[in-house]
């Protein structure tokens, strides 16, 4: 079964790829998350990687790329899943122009929380990975318990998920206008530590970013603070 969240997201990121960087405040707020991934790269345990040892990530709800590009070179190869048709393509374009074969970097269009059979996302290529990471997706899930133990599946014993999202410092309620796009807005530590636990997952971490997001909804300027949780797939 689809549902109107789904649907909704899917309009609305399938209508905006093609933009999705495209005015000055989204570059400054790419340009702010990819610097605040990269310089977390050693707290993830993601090394210096001079000989190109293998290092997969599953970049979920990839979008564009931005965390497969802030990773690279220290992963050396990278699938997106995202359920946009439009922002898999624009992820596979800016790959290809970054000159990646797609045995390096390549995305699919897929959505792990639907409930209708997807048989391309079952490919053992999708699974066994040394990073799981989700950029800027949660707030927009239907079931974030469901996608956090679907994506610790899918990392090998001592594999690290990570998810990028929005410290919940406002008031809960979604803004006006982006109901169903949006399904939380934003999080807190304490909970973030729960939902990573209920997923086996271990070693817990939480980093806030020193630098705000500023973003504009219906031409209203909003700040958000931003947060990395990270956790670990136990080595047994
Ligand atoms: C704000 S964008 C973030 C994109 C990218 N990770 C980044 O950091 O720039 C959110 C993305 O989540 C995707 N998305 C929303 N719900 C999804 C779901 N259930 N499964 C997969 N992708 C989803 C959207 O299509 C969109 O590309």
């Amino acid at each position: 079964m689809t549902t109107t969240s789904t649907e909704a997201n899917r309009a609305y990121f399938d209508k905006l790829a093609s933009e999705y960087e495209a005015k000055p405040w989204q570059k400054a707020m790419s340009s702010m998350i990819t610097r605040n991934i990269h310089e977390r790269r050693d707290w993830l345990g993601l090394a210096d990687n001079p000989e190109q040892k293998e290092v997969r990530l599953l970049d979920y709800a990839c979008g564009t790329g931005l965390v497969s590009r802030a990773l690279w070179p220290r992963i050396t190869a990278s699938r997106g899943i995202d359920l946009s048709t439009n922002m898999v393509q624009v992820f596979n374009s800016r790959a290809e122009s970054a000159g990646l074969t797609p045995e390096q970097m390549n995305a699919v269009q897929g959505d792990l929380l639907s409930k209708e059979e997807q048989p391309h996302l079952s490919d053992p290529s999708l699974f066994n990975f040394d990073v799981a990471a989700v950029g800027l997706g949660f707030h927009h899930f239907e079931d974030v318990i469901e996608a956090t133990k679907q994506l610790a599946a899918r990392l090998k014993p001592g594999g690290v998920f990570f998810i990028v999202d929005f410290v919940n410092d406002r008031e809960r309620e979604v803004p006006h206008g982006w109901q169903g796009v949006i399904t939380i807005n934003g999080f807190n530590e304490s909970g973030m530590r729960k939902l990573f636990e209920e997923a086996g997952l271990v070693d817990f971490g939480f980093s806030v970013f020193d630098e705000q997001a500023e973003m504009y909804f219906n031409d209203q300027k909003q700040l958000r603070t931003v947060f990395m949780a990270k956790g670990m797939r136990p080595l047994q």
